[in-house]
């Protein structure tokens, strides 16, 4: 399988290195970062390309770029891992309509295209007898898209529940354990390289949002936008909230929710019980989903990271070269 990828950063780094150590037989024959690129139709030595990367900053040739890549490399399988743009989509959209257009796979992480454009693109694939596939979109290293649309095809699917961002649960588990104000839980996350210099996405619901949007349009096809979603996030949340909360044996999560059937897609700071499964420390991500025949499920994991989110997209590069979908 050859396969072409955009993007050099965390997860495009932490993708080309598992390559290297345990799939070296997976072909890469182009690449791409914001300033250069590189094509190779007998597969790039990736091992040089990434200390490249990392002494110098740049991938490749400065005279090419990502949309070479696209339109001239030699690909079966286009990786996209550029940067998310929730308003627009863009580069990874086009970029993405290009490869399928061309008759190639595409496996993403970038929750932009996938939110704004699903139903287009996962038509466009089917038009072209190709995979598009995004695992690493929502709840990162957890296999939450495969687990729905394989392992519970015989369930039906009454409810899910999740947290879905780790920055959130990152602040709220410090000001529920430290007893931090709002603002030192966040300059921490901060400090940690857990929120953004920005964090508004996070911490106002809107990132969880997103994946909530991904979840029901390509789980439970739906067809909403981030409108349709109520979302309260946690930047006005007190710490005597929380105190509160715990009187109660209880603590606070940022909760997303899907009920099948209705038209509720919220996000909001919901109190739970501590012992509840979705009550998950630091930056872990957790889902639950209630079942018809196999009951209540939940997984936990980690939800971002280099490595992590390189784990979910192998897992979809591996099983569309092992021709086992096209979906
Ligand atoms: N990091 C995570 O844990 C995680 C988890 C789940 C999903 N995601 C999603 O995965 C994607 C990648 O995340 P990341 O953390 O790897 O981001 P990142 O570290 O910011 O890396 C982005 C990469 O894309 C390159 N790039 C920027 N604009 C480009 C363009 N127009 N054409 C081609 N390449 C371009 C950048 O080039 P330079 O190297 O030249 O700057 C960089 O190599 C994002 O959509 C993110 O939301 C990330």
């Amino acid at each position: 399988m050859r396969i072409a990828v955009l993007g050099l950063g965390s997860v495009g780094y932490g993708l080309l290195s598992s390559i290297v150590d345990k799939h070296p037989n997976l072909t890469i024959t182009g690449v791409a970062d914001s300033k250069s690129a590189g094509i190779n139709p007998d597969g790039i030595d990736i091992t040089s390309l990434l200390a490249q990367k990392k002494e110098t900053g740049i991938c490749g040739d400065p005279s090419l770029t990502a949309r070479d890549v696209v339109t001239h490399a030699p690909y079966d399988l286009l990786v996209e891992v550029t940067p998310t743009d929730a308003g627009t989509g863009e580069p990874a959209y086009g970029y993405i309509k290009e490869a399928l257009s061309r008759g190639a796979h595409v496996v993403t992480s970038n929750k932009g295209p996938v939110a704004l454009y699903y139903n287009e693109l996962h038509e466009l694939a089917q038009k072209n007898n190709v995979s598009f596939r995004y695992e690493a979109t929502v709840a990162g290293a957890i296999p939450i898209l495969h687990v729905m649309q394989h392992d519970l095809l015989g369930n039906t699917i009454t409810a899910l529940y999740g947290v879905l961002n780790g920055t959130c649960n990152y602040i709220l588990t410090r000001m529920a354990e430290e007893g931090l104000t709002y603002t030192q839980a966040l300059a921490e996350a901060r400090e940690l390289g857990y929120a953004e210099a920005d964090p508004t996405y996070d911490v106002k619901g809107i990132d969880a949002g997103i994946k909530l949007v991904i979840l029901a349009n390509t789980i439970f096809q739906k067809n909403i936008t981030l409108n349709d979603v109520s979302i309260t996030g946690i930047d006005l949340l007190t710490d005597d909230a929380l105190r509160l909360a715990e009187h109660q044996d209880c603590t606070i999560r940022l909760i997303g929710e899907i009920v099948p059937g209705t038209d509720l897609f919220r996000i909001s700071p919901r109190i739970i019980p501590k012992n509840h499964p979705l009550v998950v420390k630091g930056t872990l991500n957790a889902i639950t989903i209630s079942t018809d025949m196999a009951g209540d499920l939940t997984f936990i994991g980690k939800g971002a990271g280099s490595i992590e989110t390189a784990s979910a997209i192998l897992g979809d590069i591996l099983y569309i070269s092992q021709g086992k979908c096209m979906d």
